[in-house]
């Protein structure tokens, strides 16, 4: 089993370069199957979420080239299988995508039921929700979700809560429905922005996607494209975060500034200085930061993405912050492993009450999430003395060489595999 472990101290210097967004490529890999001709996409991040999707894209019978790291080209004409099993959807819920793009495409589709995972029991009925009003019927039979239509049928739907993923996937099956769809209380995160604009560049036709209303003028096929996938906000933002904890000087490249403007806003908020770019954002923090309230919101609210990155933050900094989690119900565990580090922390029903300590002191912790594995990778950067993470698979499914850019901003943290290798790095770093 793999683990990051990690010498604190350093404060985090220098440039590092953001990859593209996970949660936009997801989307967008799916939807690429959606036309018979090739799809160029570029700025892909290569994270094992990805890699996993584009497995479940081959294994339907899609053509998939890798043309580099970070470019793939994917065929759909070939598809013959409309089924997505179990073993996908359990080591990615985001396969989901492909039940809205083979609806759309083939107006039928199978995908395994998602269940739960760490952050919470994530229903999907908005999804269902949605299909069904397109006119799909859609049953849940043996652990699976069958849905099946003679013909798609635009439709004005309102979500009764805001969802990346249900307005992703009935926006994808909408695209090739007949007649216009209106969806109401959409999310507007950059991610659903993106997914718009290139299904937009393959000749569907779909507006508003950044409001609060999307309306799709259904089109009757899809083309080819070449498309560049928008930089990830979430990986930017955690290294924004790595900084401050650090009391570093970071600029992060690569990034749509505007996009970071609620984790932008609560560093000044606190104490930082952060300096914005056309593309790029500078974060420094001199001295220990103070304290605050947070409460998760879809976008453009604080992310629920960036809350355990925040909560390390907090868990440093002078007086007591309050957290309130409203997007997931189980989002808080990364505390529990941060209190073995010495961080201060109470947690009832969806919010935590964070006691800032002057410091951590390292720890073996475990990752109990993608986003809260970085944070803790985090604390073990600000922290005095060597802190081991463990389940760091959970990182690498969001995070491309998360170790190398951290490395490459003087912090010092390696991949190990034994106790052998956590010898040799002890030894290194003393
Ligand atoms: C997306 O998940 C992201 N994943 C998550 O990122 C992110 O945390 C989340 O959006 C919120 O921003 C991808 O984009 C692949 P939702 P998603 O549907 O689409 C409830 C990461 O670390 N809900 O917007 O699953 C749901 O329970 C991951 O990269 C319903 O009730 O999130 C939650 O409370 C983790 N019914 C809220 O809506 C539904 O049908 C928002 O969930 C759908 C959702």
């Amino acid at each position: 089993m793999e683990q990051y472990i990690i010498k604190g101290g350093n404060p985090l210097v220098g440039e590092v370069e953001i990859a593209g967004a996970k949660n936009a490529a997801l989307g967008i890999l799916a939807a690429a199957i959606m036309t018979d001709e090739t799809v160029t996409i570029d700025n892909l991040p290569d994270v094992n979420d990805i890699n996993v999707l584009l497995e479940a894209i081959e294994g339907i019978g899609a053509s998939v080239q890798k043309l580099d790291r970070h470019t793939v080209r994917i065929n759909g004409s070939t598809i013959q299988n409309l089924s997505i099993d179990y073993d996908y959807i359990k080591k990615i819920r985001a396969s989901y995508y492909l039940l809205g793009a083979l609806l759309g495409k083939y107006k039928k589709a199978e995908v395994a039921l998602p269940g739960g995972c760490n952050i919470g029991s994530r229903p999907i009925d908005q999804h269902l929700k949605g299909f069904r009003a397109l006119g799909a019927d859609v049953e849940i039979e043996h652990g699976s979700i069958m849905a099946e239509a003679e013909h798609l049928r635009g439709n004005h739907l309102y979500f009764d809560v805001v969802s990346v993923g249900a307005t992703i996937n009935v926006m994808m099956a909408a695209a090739l429905a007949e007649g216009t769809t209106i969806l109401e209380n959409v999310a507007k995160e950059p991610h659903v922005v993106d997914v718009a604009n290139f299904l937009n560049s393959m000749g569907a036709n779909i507006k508003g996607a950044g409001t609060d209303v999307i309306r799709i003028k259904g089109v009757s096929r899809l083309h080819k494209s070449s498309y560049s996938i928008i930089p990830d906000q979430i990986e930017a933002g955690t290294f924004m975060f790595a900084a401050a904890a650090t009391h570093g000087d970071v600029t992060v490249m690569n990034v749509i500034p505007k996009h970071l403007e609620a984790t932008t806003a609560k560093l000044v908020e606190i104490g930082c200085e952060v300096e914005e770019f056309d593309d790029a954002v500078r974060v420094i923090a001199k001295k220990r930061l103070g304290h605050t309230q947070i409460k998760t919101l879809p976008y453009p609210g604080f992310p629920t993405d960036m809350q355990p990155q925040m909560g390390v933050l907090l868990s440093l900094s002078r007086g007591t912050s309050t957290i309130t989690e409203s997007i997931f119900e189980n989002r808080f565990k990364y505390l529990d492993e941060l209190k073995r580090m010495g961080a201060l922390s109470k947690v009832e029903g969806n919010s935590a009450t964070i006691e800032g300590v002057e410091g951590f002191s390292g720890a073996r912790v475990s990752a109990p999430d993608l986003r809260a594995g970085a944070a803790l990778c985090i604390a073990g950067l600000a922290a005095e003395g060597i802190t081991i993470v463990d389940d760091i698979v959970y990182i690498q499914r969001g995070y491309e060489r998360f170790e190398e850019k951290l490395r490459s901003l003087g912090g010092l943290i390696e991949r190990v595999e034994s106790e052998k290798d956590i010898q040799k790095f002890t030894l290194k770093v003393s």
